[in-house]
Order: C-alpha cells, then sequence, then structure tokens
C-alpha cells in the first residue's frame, strides 16, 4: 500500500492507539490538523473507531518485540516513500504495589514496555528522521516521573527514565534538526486502570497489610471522577508538538502542575507530605501499636519474666 502525501502533511507514527486511550484521542487530534497519522495497536480491532477516518492507518505493533516494530516502521516507510516525520511513543503500562514487594518479573515487564520499548522506537525511527534532518519524537512520560509517590514507585521509575532519556536526546537530535518532546501527563481518563490485572499484594507475603486502603486509593487516583478527558489533553497537547520549535516539556493533566511544584521542594519536606497523603504515615502509627500477640509483646512478656525470675531469685537467696 503506498499512500500520496502532499508536502506540508506530516506523516506520524503512534504507539498504543487502542480505543479509550491516550494514544487513540492524539491519534483522532493529529489527524484533525491534516496529518496522515499510523496508529500502533496490539490488537486491530481496538483500532476499529479509528480507520473510519480516511487520514488514519491502523498498524499492528508491539513495541516490546523488535520484528513487530522493524515491521511497522518498514510498512510506513514503504508507502510513504520513506518518511516519517512524527513518532509520538505513547504506550505504556501501569504498575502498582509496594516497591521492594512485586516481583522482578514485573518490573522487568513495566521496564521492558515503559522504557525499553520507548528507546527501541527511537533507534528504530531517529536514523530516519537525522538522514532528512527534521523530525519530532514525543515521548509520553508522566507527572510521576517528576515526583516518585509511595506506591508507584516501579512506574514512577519508568517514567522518569524516559524523562532522563529525552533529555539526553533532545541535545544530541538538535544539530541534525530533530525535536524530542516530553510529555508529562498527570491524571487522563483512560483504560490504564482497567487494563491492570495484577495483584496490589501478595496477601501471602506482604508487611503493607495495613496499608493495602491507601495502595487501592493510589491505584484508583487517576481515573476518579472529574480528571482530565482525553480529548481535552490530545487538543492541548497536539498544536504544541507541530510547532517548528516544539516545547521541551509540556505538562498537562489533572495533579500535573502541583506535582511538578512538589519536584522543587526539599526532600524532607516533600516525604513528609507524601507520608501522610499516601498513608505511610498511618501505617508507622498501626505499627507501633501491635496486637497482643504480636512479636513484640511477646517480648515484654519475656523480659517481664525474666527480670520477676531475676527478682525472685535474688530474694530467695537473700532470704536464705
Ligand atoms: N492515564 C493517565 O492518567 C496517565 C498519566 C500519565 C501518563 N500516562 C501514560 O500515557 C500513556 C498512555 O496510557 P493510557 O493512560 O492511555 O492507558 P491505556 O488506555 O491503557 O493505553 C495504553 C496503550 O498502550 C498499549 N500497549 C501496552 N503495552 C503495549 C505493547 N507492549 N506494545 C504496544 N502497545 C502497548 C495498550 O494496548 P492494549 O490495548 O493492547 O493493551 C494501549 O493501547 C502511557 O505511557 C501511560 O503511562 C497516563
Amino acid at each position: 500500500m503506498t499512500v500520496t502525501i502532499a508536502k506540508d502533511e506530516r506523516v506520524v507514527l503512534i504507539t498504543g492507539c487502542s480505543a479509550g486511550g491516550i494514544g487513540h484521542h492524539l491519534a483522532l487530534e493529529l489527524a484533525a490538523h491534516g496529518c496522515r497519522v499510523f496508529a500502533g495497536v496490539r490488537t486491530l480491532s481496538k483500532a476499529q473507531t479509528l480507520v473510519d477516518n480516511p487520514r488514519i492507518k491502523a498498524v499492528e505493533l508491539d513495541i516490546t518485540d523488535d520484528a513487530s516494530v522493524d515491521a511497522a516502521v518498514a510498512y510506513v516507510l514503504a508507502a510513504t516513500g520513506g518518511r516519517i516525520d512524527m513518532l509520538v511513543n505513547n504506550a505504556g503500562i501501569h504498575c502498582v504495589g509496594p516497591t521492594v514487594e512485586l516481583p522482578l518479573s514485573q518490573v522487568q515487564q513495566v521496564f521492558n514496555t515503559n522504557f525499553i520499548g520507548m528507546a527501541r522506537l527511537c533507534r528504530a525511527v531517529a536514523p530516519v528522521m537525522m538522514d532528512c534532518r527534521q523530525g519530532t519524537i514525543v515521548n509520553v512520560g508522566s507527572a510521576s516521573g517528576y515526583v516518585a509517590t509511595p506506591w508507584v514507585g516501579i512506574y514512577a521509575a519508568t517514567k522518569a527514565a524516559v524523562h532522563a532519556y529525552s533529555d539526553s536526546l533532545r541535545v544530541e537530535l538538535a544539530p541534525f534538526g530533530v525535536n524530542v518532546v516530553v510529555v508529562a501527563a498527570g491524571c487522563v481518563k483512560s483504560n490504564i486502570v482497567d487494563n491492570y490485572s495484577e495483584p496490589l499484594l501478595d496477601d501471602n507475603n506482604t508487611r503493607y497489610t495495613m496499608a493495602r486502603p491507601a495502595i487501592e486509593e493510589k491505584f484508583g487516583l487517576s481515573q476518579v471522577e472529574g480528571v482530565t478527558p482525553t480529548s481535552q489533553l490530545a487538543h492541548v497537547v497536539v498544536p504544541k508538538i507541530l510547532r517548528c520549535s516544539p516545547p521541551a516539556y509540556i505538562t498537562y493533566g489533572t495533579l500535573s502542575k502541583s506535582t511538578w511544584c512538589v519536584y522543587f521542594m526539599p526532600p524532607v519536606i516533600r516525604d513528609y507530605l507524601l507520608s501522610r497523603r499516601y498513608g505511610t504515615h498511618q501505617l508507622a502509627k498501626d505499627l507501633q501499636s501491635p496486637s497482643p500477640s504480636s512479636p513484640a509483646t511477646n517480648s515484654v512478656i519475656v523480659w517481664a519474666a525474666l527480670v520477676a525470675a531475676a527478682l525472685g531469685t535474688t530474694y530467695a537467696l537473700f532470704m536464705l
């Protein structure tokens, strides 16, 4: 399949465009701004509502798979006569739970998707842009990349890595006329929570049972009533990323600006605020008032018995 592309039309490849997510709405908004959009999805049926748009073509794309990425990029280049003017690395997954208790397999999976997957796409597409001396790479980061709150340490680490990678890439690609933009999204309506099926705690092996309500609250936080609608985010972001000189960061979405401000606080104040907001302060109190059968109480009983035995022995010896 080849498509005829006007000189002023931009060719965009975007990942993670399943219906209802941020990528889906970015694809629609980019098409509305006259771009020719190749919308990457793992399952083509999830792009059903996009393909009615004559400016959008769905492409099968799993960002954790070298062959899939190579095939998708080759497909777009063949269809457009060798052009990709914009790459939007949007695909990503969530990760929630006590940082030290999450299985390493899950840690690897989320890094493999959110960070390595993004880097894989950049490696495949940046050389095309560098040779053309123009292009824009947009990496969807997160406000969590600014401030890592409790219970999402691993997810935040992947997004901080996306930010750091992008900062380096921006300076390295600038001589070739290629822009790099980070979209640090706040809470935005999408399927990110519905798509998450991992347990929040390993019930048989956790020290955080008492923190379960706080973890559950944090899990659902990005999708509570009134968070930024996905179409609104796309409406704000797209005109900015289409500029000849786009901003390095676009921070947008519920709580994103306040999170950015928290980033500049001294760690001691930041930790104080986060411990109260995300339940670890209460957990500390709960842990200090243990139940009668707890090991701490048991050790008090043992010590009391030892002291009583010592006093009794001393008294007995004294009386002899
Ligand atoms: N929503 C928020 O509040 C929020 C805030 C900050 C940042 N973000 C970031 O925004 C981006 C989009 O997330 P979203 O909120 O729109 O969530 P979403 O509705 O769950 O969309 C995520 C998209 O990524 C795709 N994806 C996941 N793994 C993939 C893989 N291995 N290869 C290709 N595609 C894959 C999903 O495909 P399937 O449908 O096949 O699973 C889906 O299309 C993510 O990078 C996320 O971290 C979201």
